[in-house]
Order: structure tokens, then C-alpha cells, then sequence
């Protein structure tokens, strides 16, 4: 009841609830304390998307991390993947030698953890994983490195929790479908 009583307006159906969320990720931050016991690790946050669950993944994590972030463009006010990927900010540390964590938001096509996977792995980080909150099931979507998945969800366009359309919902603290009125294809 809570959620319903909360939901925003637009929004059509929560898919992922808050506890369900935050449950998920003292799941990941256990299994991500366990293996980085020695080194800490650079976390690499996606802008503005992976802000939400990065923020959240490091409180709920106990071993010492550092954490950066890179901006790449984005879908603007659209909800399909243009395939045009660029960076708009980049890291503020070498990361030569570093075990990285790159923390995604969603894997939707792959194309943009493809690209950015890519531009880091020429500067010979020691390691990269990747931690992704979704994954959506997606058709010819392509093969790109995930370590670990908070969530499968189906291939829906999905907003909150660090996810927007057009720039709006991102405050949710649930991922949420919205109404399909609201979308312009
Ligand atoms: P990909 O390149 O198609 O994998 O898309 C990755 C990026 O597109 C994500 O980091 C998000 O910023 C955005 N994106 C993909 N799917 C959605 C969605 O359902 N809602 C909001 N943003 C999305």
C-alpha cells in the first residue's frame, strides 16, 4: 500500500520497490566486501544515471573504496538507443594498475557499457568489473561484460532510482514503468 500511496504521478506500475532494491544491494555489497579485502577498488560511476544505486552501494559496502565518475551522452528526450555514444566528462584518477568497479545503471542494448569498457580498457586498469542494477531481456542486444546484476527485467522502458526519461523521475526511490501516454516515440 505504501508504494501505491507514494507513487508519482505519470507512473503507471512500480516494477522494482524500494525494499526490494535495497534489499538486492546489501546482497551485492556483501559479495563485493568479500572480494575486495586487499586493494581498495575505484568505483566508476556512469552520469547521472548510476548516481542513486552508486551512492547506495558504497554505504551499504565496509571495505574502503574510492569513487569517480564519467558522463557519456545519452538517449536526450528519446527512449531508444541512438548508438551515438561519446564522453562528456571524463575520470579524474589514472586508472592504470587500479581494480576497477564500474557501476552501471541498466544494460539495455550494451552499447554504452560496450563503449566505455572499451575507453578503459586502454588505460590498463590492473582489472574491471562491472555491477549493473538492471539488465533488461532484451533481442539482439550484444555480448558485453557484467559481473553482477541486481535485477532482470523485461524489455520495457523503465524510470527512478537514477533512471530518467527526459530528464524527469530520476528522485524515485522505486523503478517504476510510466503510463505510455506520457511517451513520445
Ligand atoms: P544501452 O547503451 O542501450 O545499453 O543503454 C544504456 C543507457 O541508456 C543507460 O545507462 C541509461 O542511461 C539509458 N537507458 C537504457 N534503458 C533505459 C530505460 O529503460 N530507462 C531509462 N534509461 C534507460
Amino acid at each position: 500500500m505504501a508504494n501505491l500511496e507514494r507513487r508519482a504521478r505519470g507512473v503507471a506500475r512500480v516494477l522494482v520497490d524500494e525494499a526490494a532494491i535495497q534489499g538486492r544491494i546489501r546482497e551485492l555489497a556483501a559479495g563485493l566486501d568479500r572480494r575486495y579485502q586487499g586493494e581498495p577498488p575505484l568505483m566508476v560511476g556512469v552520469l547521472n544515471g548510476a548516481v542513486a544505486f552508486l551512492t547506495d552501494l558504497m554505504r551499504a559496502m565496509t571495505v574502503p573504496v574510492e569513487i569517480d565518475f564519467m558522463a557519456i551522452s545519452s538517449y536526450g528526450a528519446s527512449t531508444k538507443s541512438t548508438g551515438v555514444v561519446r564522453i562528456l566528462k571524463d575520470l579524474n584518477n589514472e586508472i592504470e594498475g587500479r581494480q576497477l568497479l564500474v557501476v552501471e545503471d541498466i544494460v539495455d542494448s550494451g552499447l554504452t557499457l560496450d563503449y566505455l569498457l572499451d575507453v578503459l580498457r586502454r588505460r590498463n586498469p590492473a582489472e574491471i568489473r562491472v555491477v549493473a542494477l538492471l539488465k533488461k531481456e532484451k533481442p539482439g542486444a550484444i555480448e558485453v561484460q557484467v559481473d553482477e546484476i541486481g535485477f532482470t527485467i523485461p524489455d520495457e522502458f523503465v524510470v527512478g532510482y537514477g533512471l530518467d526519461y527526459a530528464g524527469l523521475y530520476r528522485n524515485l526511490p522505486y523503478i517504476a514503468v510510466l503510463d505510455p501516454s506520457l511517451i513520445k516515440s
